[in-house]
């Protein structure tokens, strides 16, 4: 069977580059059996023979209306699918989806007619909303990040911003990388729109959230960035936990440091 892929260089290549993202996640541990999902909005490399393509399933309704969603395109991974099999088989694992002209469904269009993601509710809503905003982001990553999440199981942790000033501290990357810092999203059901809702209010301050006790969410201009914010938060848990088991509360950077680091790197107050 002719992949969406072939003679299509651009979408290759970020087809490879959500593989290869795909695999870091099952490396790091975050991805346990099914756990997590990227998606990708590829609208802007659409040509006119992939908008002439026929949906090879009928359309699925989204649950929603979403206006600023008219003529994209996606590329989401599989429901119940493998973070692992995607790293070496992204189309057999993933499809391509567009949503349809009212806004309230999409369609799969290649390569294989695998379901998408059951957390597209907040995908898409967060596609939806970062280009009602004019964001140049196109890639949101959900993964299961061992260390950030036992964090969020203390409610002391789950205070406002209190987390992202602990794990700025930790290292000066942290501070660098992940500038907007993480939001906290109280534990909501996994899939729902209630949890789609709340990570929509938090993406207008930060751009990584975590859900209590289930996992983090990044949003970024391509993949490889969601996935670096969440490397460098994850990092900071780690010494920090690291520091803990050795018996020691973690001094971390004092608050002239930061704010230092903030200047030198031209980032946001
Ligand atoms: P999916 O397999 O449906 O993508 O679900 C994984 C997950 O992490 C749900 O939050
Ligand atoms: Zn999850």
């Amino acid at each position: 069977m002719k992949s969406i892929l072939e003679n299509r260089p651009e979408l290759e290549k970020i087809i490879r580059e959500i593989a290869e993202v795909a695999g870091y996640l099952w490396q790091k541990g975050w991805a346990e059996r099914n756990g997590g999902n990227i998606t990708v909005n590829i609208t802007d490399i659409v040509d006119d023979e992939i908008r002439t393509l026929k949906a090879i399933e009928n359309p699925v309704p989204a649950g929603r209306t979403m206006p600023h969603l008219k003529g994209c395109y996606f590329f989401c991974k599989g429901t119940n699918r493998r973070m692992r099999d995607l790293a070496r088989y992204p189309m057999q694992n993933g499809s391509i989806v567009r949503i349809t002209d009212d806004c309230q469904a999409y369609e799969i269009i290649a390569d294989e007619p695998v379901k998408p993601t059951s957390e597209i509710a907040s995908h898409l809503s967060i596609h939806n909303h970062l280009i009602k905003k004019g964001s140049d982001y196109k890639a949101v990553v959900h993964t299961h990040p061992i260390d950030l999440i036992a964090m969020s199981h203390n409610s002391a942790f789950l205070e406002k911003d209190k987390l992202t000033y602990l794990l700025w501290s930790m290292i000066p990357e942290t501070r660098a990388f992940c500038p907007r810092g993480l939001g906290i999203i109280p534990y909501q059901l996994p899939s729902s729109f209630d949890l789609a809702d709340a990570t929509l209010k938090e993406l207008d301050a930060y751009d990584v959230v975590m859900w209590e006790k289930h996992g983090v969410l990044s949003v970024a201009q391509n993949v490889m960035e969601a996935f670096d914010q969440i490397d460098v938060l994850s990092k900071s848990a780690q010494i920090y936990l690291t520091a803990k088991s050795m018996g020691f509360e973690p001094k971390g950077l004092s608050t002239e440091q930061m704010n230092e680091l903030r200047d030198a790197f031209g980032l946001a107050k």
